[in-house]
């Protein structure tokens, strides 16, 4: 079955090791595809979104060899061809694919990407910046055509900051002609994973870290080797379930400087957090909670990822809570899930109120990747035993939450 089953109630208590981060790794690979050679990704982590970009990479052309987290991309033999429809409807990264395959050949065709129903997710502003870069794009019902002779920097004055067009943007930017500027910028640490990798390939970028990126146009990049980092939304995903069962854990390399909001808040909702060398020691129920509301934002704003999973922290407090979502509309759909394990929780516009209540086990049913892996946190800390179904949305992002979970003491099994 497609399932976890968790029996709940037990502190937690071990370590684990905190795997390469998706939202580093994806972009990460689209953007070999500017490289003409063979680039090799560490801890590229072993999860469903890495394959099915490691797929249309093939798909396109590309020779690719995955041993454990060591992925090579050869890119030497990529072609012009239209992407797998089944792999870009499941995963929206599909689009990363856009500006990196529009520098290479000129040309692509694709459908609407997928990805997680955390609301509308439309693509107007990717298309929007390609456009003004010197790409035609022709739109039909399921998908869209875009061409260009040579991509053009310029400046992209964008309305709010997204992930996803500043990556987009950058892949685009690094062999155009000329300077693009990106404003304002992403700065998530995703992002400047990529400014790395793709300034020790030889791209030219200024600001990174920044909202503001100043890209310079090169000629040609150089292949790489490069370690993706660690996860900080994995990483915040397991401190939530020590701060909903108590006990103490230990997160090998957790990435605590790119954590920052999310530690405040867990040191403010009652966890004791030490600073090691190799990652993070969590207790998870240290002192009285001093907070029980939060607002997600852009980096460094606490993350829309760490949403759901923090809802859950808050359910189980016996405390009243509230949560306002500013990065997307329709990211509360765990809560009609987590009421039938008995939490008390309205929504009103963008903000969930979180009343006292006492939750139990129960068969759930996870609607996306954070939400799922959040309905197992809180399946972790009630009595009795949870089912928790869709595991596939939390394959998309965790390698195996099973076996990390039971490492840090959980009675937890697939179903
Ligand atoms: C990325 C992350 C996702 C995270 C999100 C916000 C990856 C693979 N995914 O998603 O885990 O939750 O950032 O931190 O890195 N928007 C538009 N038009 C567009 C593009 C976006 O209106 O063309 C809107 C979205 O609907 C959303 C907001 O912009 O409301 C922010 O989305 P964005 O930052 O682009 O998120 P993603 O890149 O999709």
């Amino acid at each position: 079955m497609d399932a976890v089953r968790i029996y709940g109630g037990k502190c937690l208590e071990g370590q684990t090791t905190i795997q390469g981060s998706k939202n580093a790794s994806l972009p990460i690979l689209a953007a070999t595809l500017l490289i003409n050679g063979i680039c090799e990704i560490e801890n590229c982590p072993e999860i469903s979104d890495v394959y099915h970009m490691l797929r249309l990479l093939k798909s396109l052309g590309c020779e690719v060899e995955r041993k454990g987290t060591l992925v090579r991309v050869n890119t030497e033999k990529l072609s012009e061809c239209d992407m797998p429809s089944d792999s870009v409807g499941v995963m929206r990264s599909s689009i990363m694919l856009l500006g990196a395959l529009l520098a290479r050949t000129g040309r692509v065709c694709m459908e609407y990407p997928g990805g997680c129903v955390i609301g509308s997710r439309p693509i107007n502003l990717h298309l929007q910046s390609l456009r003004k870069m010197g790409v035609v794009i022709e739109e039909n019902e399921t998908g869209f055509c875009a061409e260009t002779s040579r991509l053009r920097g310029t400046v992209l004055k964008l309305p709010f900051v997204s992930v996803g067009v500043t990556e987009n943007a950058i892949l685009a930017a690094v062999l155009a002609e000329g300077e693009t500027v990106i404003k304002p910028a992403a700065r998530e640490p995703e992002i400047q994973a990529l400014c790395e990798f793709l300034q020790r390939a030889g791209a030219k970028i200024d600001g990174i870290g920044s909202n503001c990126l100043v890209i310079h146009g090169v000629n040609r990049l150089h292949a790489v080797r490069y370690r993706v980092p660690a996860d900080r939304i994995v990483a915040g995903t397991y401190l939530s379930a020590c701060m909903c069962t108590g006990g103490r854990i230990f997160l090998r390399d957790a990435p605590a400087h790119h954590m920052e909001s999310v530690l405040n808040c867990a040191v403010e909702m009652g966890a004791a957090i030490e600073y090691e060398t190799d990652g993070i020691l969590i207790n998870g129920r240290d002192h009285e909670a001093t907070c029980h509301m939060l607002a997600t934002g852009c980096y460094p704003a606490f993350p829309t990822d760490m949403q759901s999973p923090f809802m859950v922290v808050m359910a189980l407090s016996g405390q009243r809570g509230c949560i306002e979502e500013t990065v997307f509309e329709n990211r509360f759909r765990i809560v009609p899930e987590l009421c039938k394990m008995g939490a008390d929780i309205t929504v009103h516009g963008n903000t969930a109120y979180i009343g006292s209540s006492k939750l139990h086990g129960a068969i759930v049913q996870a609607e996306e990747l954070r939400g799922g892996a959040a309905l197992v946190v809180a399946a972790l800390a009630v009595e009795g035993t949870s089912i928790v179904t869709n595991r596939h949305y939390i394959d998309r992002g965790y390698e195996d939450i099973v076996l990390s979970l039971r490492q840090l003491g959980a009675s937890i099994e697939l179903a």
